[in-house]
């Protein structure tokens, strides 16, 4: 595991470095995308460089990390709308070439056994952008998720829930408590894991992240078996590591 520590305009420029650099050598390369805070900066970036050189997304594949359960398919805050808004449309990207677990599905299980394969059948995750939470979970693998979990439905934790009810006009009532997510054992198979952390709210589940033993309680953990991780944080959020 690398650990970057650097202003987070920084991270954000060594994170699209590593996306610029696999569509140049494939442009069909498959990228996995994070919704929230963390990757805000690179996908500004990301934007940035599409529109000032060039840069093009019209044969890369997306595939998100996970969607709330039952919001509205037009509800701003639905992950699939949310990665349209932040990135999607800003760099051109094929909306068919974007694909996220279907939070409206009927059969839920149907639904997560088909992400599993579509993501197969692409060839699998060349680079996975990912954020942590405070309780330290990747995508909406809260604490006590297996570590070779797959695409699921989860109950946020209510520590999830209060944290972004600030997307949620601060109540979190309006917060969903179910989500699907990828699991662990998904996201281990991407080929380059980058998470990006940043504030001091991040630095007790970045110290467990690269520090603390390997637990289902601390699931950022996992990726310290991970044989290509890029940690990328501010000086706030490194502010526990020893
Ligand atoms: C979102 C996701 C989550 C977030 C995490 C951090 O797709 O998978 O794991 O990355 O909750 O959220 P922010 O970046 O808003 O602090």
């Amino acid at each position: 595991m690398e650990v970057v520590i650097a202003p987070a305009e920084e991270l954000a420029v060594l994170a699209a470095d590593a996306i610029e650099a696999l569509l140049r050598r494939d442009p069909a390369v498959v990228l996995g995308l994070a919704t929230g805070s963390s990757p805000l900066k690179v996908y500004d970036e990301l934007a940035r460089r599409h529109r000032e050189e060039g840069l093009s997304f019209a044969r890369a594949r997306g595939f998100m990390l996970d969607e709330y359960v039952g919001l509205p398919a037009e509800h701003p805050q639905r992950y699939r709308n949310v990665i349209e808004t932040e990135i999607a449309s800003r760099v051109a990207w094929p909306a068919d070439q974007v694909l996220g677990p279907d939070g409206l599905a009927a059969d839920i299980p149907a639904a997560c056994s088909a992400y599993e394969q579509a993501i197969t059948d692409a060839g699998g995750v060349d680079l996975q952008i990912l954020g942590i939470g405070t309780d330290g979970h990747i995508a909406f693998n809260e604490p006590g998720s297996s570590l070779a979990s797959r695409t699921r439905i989860k109950t946020l934790t209510a520590q999830t829930r209060v944290d972004n009810a600030r997307f949620f006009d601060d109540d979190v009532e309006q917060v969903p408590t179910h989500c699907l997510t990828q699991g662990l054992g998904t996201i281990m198979q991407a080929r380059h894991l980058v998470l990006l952390a940043t504030g001091r709210q991040k630095a007790e589940a970045v110290h467990q992240l690269v520090e603390g033993p390997i637990s289902a309680m601390w699931p950022g953990t996992v990726m310290q078996l991970h044989p290509h991780a890029t940690v990328l944080v501010d000086d706030a959020a490194a502010s526990r590591l020893q």
